[in-house]
C-alpha cells in the first residue's frame, strides 16, 4: 500500500486493533470543545500547560492548537513509586519543569488517567514548589480503576472502559503510537507476547511502577 492510499482512509483499522473506540472524527471535535472550556477557564491568567510525557504528545499538539487565549508550555515525565496498588508517595522525576511552576497556574495534560496515583503525587508535587494551582485534563478517564483520589481532574475526554486502549500517542510497549484513533488492543497481542517475550501485563504494570519502556 502506498503512503497515499494510508492517508486517505486514516480511521481504517490495523490488524492488531479489536476495535475503535474513538475515531480521529470524534476526537477531533472533543478536543476542540476541550479547547473552549480550557480558554474559558484560564481567561486572563496565562496558564502553564504541561503535558505528562510521552502518551500525552499527540493529545497535547492538537489541544494546544484548540486554545484560544494566551497559555505557556512545558513537559513533564513522572512516575510514582509503589506496591501494586498502593503508592509510597514517593515520585521518580525523569524529566522536569523547564519553566518554574512557582505562583503559575498549571494544567497537566495526561492521556489516561487509570489508578490515579501518579497524578495524585504529581500534583502535589508542583504544589509543594509553589504553583497557584494544579488542574489535570485527560483525554481518557478510566474511572473504575482508581486507586487514589484525583480531585484536581478538572476537564476530561471520554470516559474509558476498563480495558487497553492504543493509539493516538498511546502505547503498547512503545507500539501503536502513531495510530490517528484510539482504539482496543486485541488480546491475541497479548497472548504472544506472553508466549513469545514478555507478558504485555507485566510490562505495562513497570511501566506504572518503573517506568522502564519510557513514560
Ligand atoms: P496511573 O493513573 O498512575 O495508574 O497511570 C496512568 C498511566 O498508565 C497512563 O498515563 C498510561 O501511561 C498508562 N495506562 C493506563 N491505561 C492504559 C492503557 O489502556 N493503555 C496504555 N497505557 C495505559
Ligand atoms: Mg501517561
Amino acid at each position: 500500500m502506498s503512503s497515499i492510499e494510508r492517508w486517505e482512509s486514516p480511521d481504517t483499522k490495523h490488524a492488531d486493533i479489536e476495535e475503535i473506540l474513538y475515531s480521529q472524527d470524534v476526537l477531533k471535535k472533543r478536543i476542540a470543545e476541550l479547547g473552549r472550556e480550557l480558554s474559558e477557564a484560564y481567561e486572563g491568567q496565562l496558564p502553564l500547560f504541561a503535558g505528562v510525557l510521552t502518551g500525552a504528545f499527540v493529545f497535547f499538539g492538537d489541544l494546544v492548537r484548540a486554545i484560544t487565549i494566551p497559555i505557556e508550555v512545558d513537559f513533564v515525565a513522572a512516575h510514582s513509586y509503589g506496591h501494586g496498588m498502593e503508592s509510597s508517595g514517593k515520585l521518580d522525576i525523569k524529566k522536569d519543569f523547564r519553566i518554574d511552576p512557582k505562583g503559575r497556574e498549571v494544567v497537566l495534560v495526561e492521556d489516561i488517567v487509570d489508578t490515579g496515583l501518579t497524578l495524585n503525587v504529581l500534583s502535589k508535587h508542583i504544589m509543594d514548589r509553589g504553583a497557584k494551582s494544579v488542574s489535570i485534563c485527560t483525554l481518557l478517564d478510566k474511572r473504575a480503576r482508581r486507586a487514589a483520589p484525583v480531585p484536581n481532574l478538572k476537564f476530561i475526554g471520554f470516559d474509558c472502559p476498563d480495558q487497553f486502549v492504543v493509539g493516538y500517542g498511546i502505547d503498547w510497549a512503545e507500539r501503536y503510537r502513531y495510530l490517528p484513533y484510539v482504539g482496543y488492543l486485541r488480546p491475541s497481542v497479548y497472548s504472544k507476547a506472553i508466549s513469545e517475550q514478555e507478558p504485555a501485563q507485566d510490562r505495562f504494570r513497570e511501566e506504572k511502577t518503573g517506568c522502564r519502556n519510557g513514560c
